[in-house]
């Protein structure tokens, strides 16, 4: 039997994992396949409502971490997880994106001398002031292997001296979780109970820490969603728990919810949000995943942030990126709203399919 443990922690982790957990089920009698949860995510609404909607197994630990600063969260869960590799002695531990779990998991089992799969390796903003791109660069270089799901993943780590037996080009299990979840989308309520029309509303979110952590930077995203209701265009907004703390601190709070045309939700579940995304005119986001998922559904897709770790879903996609400054966003919009769009085309292998083949390269080539 081969043991594998795969590591979840985070919300845009679940997604990733979930289709590996059910393509595992196939080897069931040469594999046993562990969920670990550090609990870095803790919100019914940023997790559990994943495990639900993906029809994932429950994990089969669950770490409890919870919050706290960079070093306090990456160093309880190492002292966690040490603890579970221990007990279980798996063979393989694999890990997907690029959150604190990610590195902390790599870090801990590397140093076990337990072999470590990097799912969605390879990816790199060339940022560094992105946590998640140094989560990425140190998890890429201690990693046995990376499975990656474009191109450019493989050109930068080709740069980066990593060898070629040691890099699998596989796709995106993001997109295997879209495949798998689009007919349950479709029958989703979600447009009704908002009172939404089909291609009517910009579906919005916001939550990295160069967006939303300081003021003068929240409250310039503040006057682009004031400027798109002006603009008679509804906006839904589901509110991350770092971006809704933060309008509360900054005393915005009152000020947003007066938005006429502002639809503000708490964080939507898997099958809701993929509802809200599949129907709504355009994307605006600063997120890593929804640049990808939109791509998958050639949906327009505005994303404000100075980089991206996906060029794919720029070069082939429909994602624009816009550096997040008012005027800059407003040229980008109008341009959206008068009709101007992108056509796309969907990325080599997002087809359904990449977590089949990891599982098959875990079970024929790894071991
Ligand atoms: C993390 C990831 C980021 C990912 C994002 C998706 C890192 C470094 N960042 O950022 O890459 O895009 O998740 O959501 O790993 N909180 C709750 N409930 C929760 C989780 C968090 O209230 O279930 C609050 C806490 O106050 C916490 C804050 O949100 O301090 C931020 O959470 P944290 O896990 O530190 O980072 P995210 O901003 O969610």
């Amino acid at each position: 039997m081969i043991k594998v443990i795969s590591v979840v922690g985070a919300r845009p982790n679940f997604m990733k994992v979930a289709p590996i957990s059910r393509a595992f089920k196939n080897y069931s009698d040469s594999v046993q396949h562990y969920i670990v949860h550090t609990g870095q995510h803790y919100d019914v609404n940023m997790s559990d409502a994943f495990f639900r909607d993906l029809e994932m197994p429950q994990p089969d630990y669950f770490l409890g971490i919870g919050s706290g600063s960079h070093a306090l969260q990456t160093a309880k869960i190492m002292m966690e997880f040490e603890q579970i590799c221990t007990e279980i002695q798996p063979d393989l531990v694999i890990v997907v994106g690029d959150v604190n779990s990610t590195v902390a998991c790599t870090l801990t089992a590397v140093k076990m001398g337990i072999k470590v799969a990097h799912v969605e390796g390879g990816l790199r903003s060339f940022d560094r002031n992105m946590p998640e791109e140094i989560n990425r660069m140190v998890t890429d270089s201690i990693c046995d292997f990376c499975f990656t799901t474009e191109e450019s993943a493989n050109i930068n780590l080709k740069k980066e001296n990593y060898s070629d037996d040691r890099i699998y080009f596989v796709g995106n299990t993001m997109i295997d979780s879209q495949y798998f979840a689009l007919d349950l989308a479709e029958k989703s309520t979600v447009l009704e109970d908002l009172n939404l029309n089909k291609n009517e509303y910009v579906l919005a979110t916001l939550h990295r820490p160069s967006n939303v952590d300081d003021s003068a930077q929240l409250e310039s995203l503040i006057e682009i969603i004031e400027y798109l209701s002006d603009n008679e265009k509804r906006v839904v907004l589901p509110l991350h728990p770092r971006t809704k703390k933060n309008l509360e601190k900054y005393g915005f709070i009152s000020r947003v919810e007066a938005i006429k045309n502002l639809i503000l939700t708490e964080p939507k579940g898997y099958i809701e949000f993929l509802a809200l995304m599949k129907s709504c005119d355009f994307v605006m986001t600063d997120s890593g995943g929804i640049q990808e998922e939109t791509t998958s559904l050639l949906k327009p897709c505005l994303t404000l942030r100075t980089t991206t770790e996906r060029p794919s879903t720029i070069t082939e996609g429909t994602n624009i990126l816009v550096e997040p400054k008012k005027e800059l966003i407003l040229v980008e919009l109008d341009k959206l709203l008068s009709g101007q769009r992108k056509t796309g085309k969907i990325p080599k292998l997002w087809d359904g399919k990449a977590a089949e083949r990891i599982t098959d390269i875990v079970v024929n080539r790894i071991f």
